[in-house]
């Protein structure tokens, strides 16, 4: 089972890309399931209906959020469809789930989505206890677990694979934009990526106008983020899961 996850998609130019991209990698990898982290879709700040919608149409199986889950107001409108799910940390009683079961290959796969708390500012309770509790009441229901970290710090994401190594098949870190090169496979057997980086403008500071982001730093004055335009980039994960065992043998990192 080729378990394929794609980088947080920044703006229209990041759904082209996806829709020109992933039905090729798909095919060329034997991809058989694919998660796709939505959270910018909207021109950087969350998603609406016709981008969740182009996101299934060009080959997802499930959209995962994060901290821009509520960027767009429409998304109280589909944030309980069983095809997207916004962080499970977010305190009881809020809309949607933080997690969905689904069928693939005589396979039932969980997949998870948290929020750090580092450098992120949420008030969202711990992702640890709660990523914990969800993985206890599914594990016997389920073959495959994943879980999208959404988390700005390197040392959050990796505290969770280590927190979580042996108990998920396994995780992987979205939100940078900047994809990291240490996956890897933790001693207890889960797989783990810091951050699987982002499709979207490639000549830009992490999907954002170079100009504007600059401006930011050399001033310190508030200014108008936007997105950039011109080329793209495509950036994912695959993991490869042993069908007898459900535990990851190989980690790809699968870019254009
Ligand atoms: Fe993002
Ligand atoms: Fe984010």
């Amino acid at each position: 089972m080729n378990i394929l996850a794609v980088g947080d998609i920044v703006g229209s130019l990041g759904i082209q890309e996806l829709q020109k991209k992933l039905q090729k990698v798909k095919q060329e990898k034997q991809v058989d399931f694919t998660i796709v982290n939505g959270e910018n879709a909207a021109e950087g700040m969350g998603i609406t209906e016709k981008n969740f919608k182009d996101i299934l149409d060009s080959g997802a199986d499930c959209v995962t959020m994060g901290n821009h889950t509520w960027g767009k107001k429409e998304i109280f409108k589909f944030i309980d469809h069983p095809k997207i799910m916004r962080p499970a940390n977010y305190p009881e009683g809020v809309c949607g789930s933080g997690y969905h079961i689904y069928s693939c290959k005589n396979k039932k796969i969980a997949v998870i989505n948290a929020i750090g708390r580092a450098e992120i500012n949420i008030m969202t309770d711990n992702p640890f206890t709660v990523t914990e509790k969800i993985v206890n009441k599914i594990k016997d229901k389920v073959d495959i677990i994943l879980l999208d970290f959404h988390a700005e710090a390197t040392a959050e994401k990796k505290a969770m694979g280590y927190y979580l190594d042996g108990k998920i098949t396994a995780m992987f870190g979205t939100h940078t934009h900047v994809q990291t090169a240490d996956e890897q496979i933790l001693e207890k057997g889960t797989g783990f990526i810091t951050d699987i980086g982002m499709t979207g403008p490639k000549n830009s500071i992490i999907g954002m106008e170079k100009e504007a982001a600059l401006k930011r730093f050399l001033t310190g004055l508030p200014e108008k983020y936007k997105i950039a335009t011109g080329e793209a980039i495509f950036n994912s994960v695959m993991f490869s899961i042993n069908d007898e065992t459900n535990l990851v043998e190989k980690i790809v990192r699968i870019n254009n």
